[in-house]
């Protein structure tokens, strides 16, 4: 019989073999995990939005701090929609509380609102030992979750939503992969199919790829504004039956990264067809309050299924997602989110709320955050008027950038770009010509990614490559946010229209 002794000194060159070489007779077997026996799903994820280019663009930052010249002087990172990272300022009142919470001590400074102590309060009330320091329910703090029913109530004309359909999370991308995880099994032809827009949001292709999932692609139009069409839905599911078993259906609206706003009757549309397709409808609605053009309008999608009547409210099955990492708030780092589920099987509901107490719960300052979120100062309270002043101020710069963004990309030739009707993000559409693509692949590049790797080393600009995201066969794109402050976004958008030009030159 034989003993392995774990011996990290005698590891041969190449990690990955099975070396059975002996050093100072201890027998050595390499590395237990290595590339090769490795969870080989994992290996298949893929998330465009922190990918080679960001890792790039970090080390072209170090580069500069260690006085390496560039033709820039700094790298502005508009691939990731985390607006505080790109200056936003925090809401006042959103601050005062969770510091209030954080530090009980200060409840006795009258610096603080008396509605914003309130709140910090009702909040270290609701909390193990009043500190937000202790572990909450798995579920999420129950007045939260009980506040977050009553703004879905309000949100939706009165439609009434069940505190215990609710579940807090670890912001909305821990959600959706919880609840991706339930729907997901079934082996060969019947291993579950999840539809996504294509392009899409890649939390979506990693977390699918992550669990052996079947990704179902559905095409959004870009001529005409990015819009989902249910015969594209269709032509999707029925392609996808003869090797899978389709079962769920994604929806981001507004949309990322294509900045779209689905119609009420788009909405209604999809329903229907998730009725009739027997889908589980996932509707991820960070972006609820970002919605800037005009004639658009955020419908949420419980709230169509409600006005849809008993035929569909009482038999479609849905999540629907928020965060308060999006919309005026961008509180990206505190992980806030949250769930409801409805029509949810009872049974499937008792092991959706056993697999969430798994993981103890989410972070408690988040669910504080989200609760101001739900229940943001009203009109008789002191912090309304500072908080809709900035609430106002944030939404109406992204409207502009939204528009500015459009106006200026779509000056350029070559370059065209859809209205920015809501959510954070502008996915252009670029011409590049044929020796541009030649040239990518001989340096064994995709041709977008290629593009913005010399935005990057000769702008300094940090965008993520339309492949990331998916997009149709032969077009490429990017993706840029819009959050930038003004001034600058108006610089970053010169400098890439500048280099699209100068790019198109090169290899024409
Ligand atoms: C469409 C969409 N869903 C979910 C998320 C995840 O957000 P978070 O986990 O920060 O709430 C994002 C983040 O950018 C997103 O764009």
């Amino acid at each position: 019989s034989s003993v392995v002794i774990y011996a990290p000194l005698c590891l041969s060159d190449s990690h990955r073999a099975l070396s059975v070489t002996k050093s100072n007779g201890v027998p050595c077997r390499g590395k237990v995990l290595t590339l090769d026996n490795m969870n080989p799903n994992v290996r298949r994820v893929e998330y465009a939005v922190r990918g080679a280019i960001v890792q790039r663009a970090g080390q072209i930052e170090k580069e500069l701090k260690e006085g390496v010249k560039k033709p820039f002087t700094e790298v502005i990172k508009a691939n990731i929609g985390d607006a505080h990272a790109m200056g936003q300022k925090p809401i006042s009142f959103l601050r005062q509380v969770l510091a209030l919470c954080s530090y009980p001590e200060l409840l006795e400074d009258n610096k603080f609102p008396e509605d914003a102590k309130h709140r910090a309060r009702r909040i270290l009330e609701a909390c193990g030992g009043h500190s937000i320091g202790a572990y909450s329910a798995s579920q999420g703090i129950e007045c939260v979750r009980q506040d977050v029913a009553r703004y879905i109530e309000k949100r939706d004309g009165g439609i009434p939503s069940n505190p215990d359909n609710i579940y807090l999370s670890t912001g909305a991308s821990d959600a959706i992969v919880t609840m991706l995880k339930l729907l997901v099994c079934g082996e060969g032809r019947d291993r579950t199919g999840v539809m996504i827009s294509i392009p899409q949001y890649p939390l979506y292709s990693a977390a699918l790829a992550d669990l052996g999932a079947v990704q179902i692609s559905y095409y959004l139009d870009e001529d005409k504004c990015w819009s989902l069409d249910v015969a594209e839905l269709k032509r999707a599911v029925d392609a996808a039956r003869q090797h899978c078993n389709p079962r769920v259906l994604c929806i981001i609206n507004p949309g990322n990264p294509t900045g779209q706003v689905q119609s009420r009757q788009c909405i209604e549309d999809v329903i229907r067809f998730a009725k009739e397709e027997h889908l589980f409808l996932m509707a991820d609605e960070v972006y609820q309050d970002n919605v800037y053009a005009e004639g658009c309008k955020f419908h949420s999608f419980k709230k169509v299924l409600f006005e849809m009547g008993p035929a569909y409210s009482s038999t479609v099955e849905m999540a629907s997602f928020h965060s308060t990492s999006k919309c005026y708030m961008g509180e990206c780092g505190f992980r806030g989110g949250y769930m409801e589920v409805i029509n949810m099987d009872p049974e499937v509901k008792a092991q959706l709320t056993k697999l969430v107490s798994v993981r103890l719960c989410p972070p408690v300052p988040g669910q504080a955050l989200l609760d101001l979120v739900v229940n943001p100062p009203q009109p008789d309270e002191p912090s309304y008027n500072t908080f809709m002043k900035e609430r106002t101020a944030v939404l109406a710069a992204l409207a502009e950038k939204a528009r500015l963004t459009e106006q200026i990309f779509n000056e350029v030739p070559g370059v065209t770009c859809n209205p920015v009707q809501g959510a954070m993000y502008t996915f252009p559409r670029i011409a590049l010509p044929q020796k541009a693509i030649d040239k990518a692949k001989e340096e064994g590049q995709v041709p977008d990614m290629f593009y913005c790797m010399r935005l990057l080393e000769e702008e300094g600009i940090c965008l993520v490559p339309g492949s990331g995201f998916g997009q149709r066969e032969g077009t490429f794109h990017f993706r840029m946010t819009i959050l930038p402050p003004t001034e600058k976004l108006k610089i970053v958008l010169q400098k890439i229209s500048d280099f699209h030009v100068r790019f198109t030159q090169e290899f024409s």
